[in-house]
């Protein structure tokens, strides 16, 4: 992969990450393609470079260590590597009381979602101002418009993304590197099994990672900014401005709430 310019998808062997991948690849876009199943994203590599003719380079790795980023970057700088598009994907929840959920696990998603994601733009946004050129895809979720009840660290961690991205937006826009926020709501993928979400509670049903993908690529391709896909996520976000920060968090907690758990009354 000699100098190459190329994207680099986080969490790319399953969901919004996959998705992310094949999109671009059909763009003929190279890819770096980064989670911690190597088999997986290995196929994925193959059939995407069969596919569209371009290069995908399977890296396993797992986000979460202390120091994986940097790692990563100085891997690709060895081999010539210059990413254009970074999408910080990988991302991971969990549901229940935080006091009974695992300090360990909320501390891996702390270090998943937002050092990890803060490291690796760290690195290569630099490079990009410097290029006065590239692009950087940060996935959120509506789950950090509001403190959210039986979800707290996972909601927090998406607070951090959606803050931090919007800042960094406006940072970098004088060097001509566009930055998306995006926002999706439910959807469907192995994130809502595997944090215990269950898929029943959604309002208006859950997204598919397709209609996710084309949303933030289209935000993209306008010069970047925000994008909270489907028009009830939107308005969702929109009508709660108007409504008591108390009443929100109440209503999203009512949502998350784990089956068999007393509501508690404020
Ligand atoms: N699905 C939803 O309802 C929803 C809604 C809003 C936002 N999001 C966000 O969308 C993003 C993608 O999630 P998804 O829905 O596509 O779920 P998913 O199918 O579970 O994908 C998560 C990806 O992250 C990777 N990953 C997990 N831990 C990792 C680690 N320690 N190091 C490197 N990669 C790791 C996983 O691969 P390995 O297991 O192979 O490492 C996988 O590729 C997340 O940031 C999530 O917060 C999802």
């Amino acid at each position: 992969m000699a100098n190459l310019t190329c994207g680099l998808v986080t969490g790319a062997s399953s969901g919004i990450g996959e998705c992310f991948a094949r999109k671009l690849a059909a763009r003929r876009t190279n890819l770096v393609l980064v989670a911690r199943s190597g088999a997986r994203l290995a196929e994925i590599a193959r059939e995407l470079e069969a596919a569209y003719r371009v290069q995908a380079h399977a890296v396993p790795c797992d986000l979460s260590q202390e120091g994986a980023a940097a790692r990563l970057v100085e891997s690709l700088d060895q081999r010539g590597v210059q990413v254009d598009l970074l999408v910080n994907n990988a991302g991971f929840g969990a549901r229940g009381e935080f006091w009974k959920l695992p300090l360990s696990r909320q501390v891996e998603m702390i270090r998943l979602n937002v050092a990890a994601l803060t490291e690796l733009t760290h690195w290569l946004a630099g490079r990009m101002a410097e290029r006065r050129r590239g692009a950087i895809i940060n996935v959120s979720s509506t789950a950090g418009f509001q403190p959210v009840p039986y979800t707290a660290v996972y909601a927090a961690t998406k607070a951090f993304v959606t803050s931090f991205s919007l800042a960094l937006e406006a940072e970098l826009r004088p060097y001509r590197v566009r930055v998306v926020t995006l926002c999706p709501g439910g959807t469907k993928t192995n994130f809502l099994v595997a944090g215990h979400y269950g898929m029943q509670r959604t309002p208006g049903g859950l997204q598919d990672p397709n209609e996710v993908v084309e949303a933030a690529l289209a935000r993209l391709d306008q010069g970047g900014g925000l994008e909270v896909p489907r028009l009830l996520n939107k308005l969702t976000v929109f009508i709660q401005r108007f409504v008591p920060r108390r009443t929100v968090i109440r209503f999203a907690g009512g949502i998350f709430r784990p089956e068999g758990n007393a509501i508690e009354t404020p």
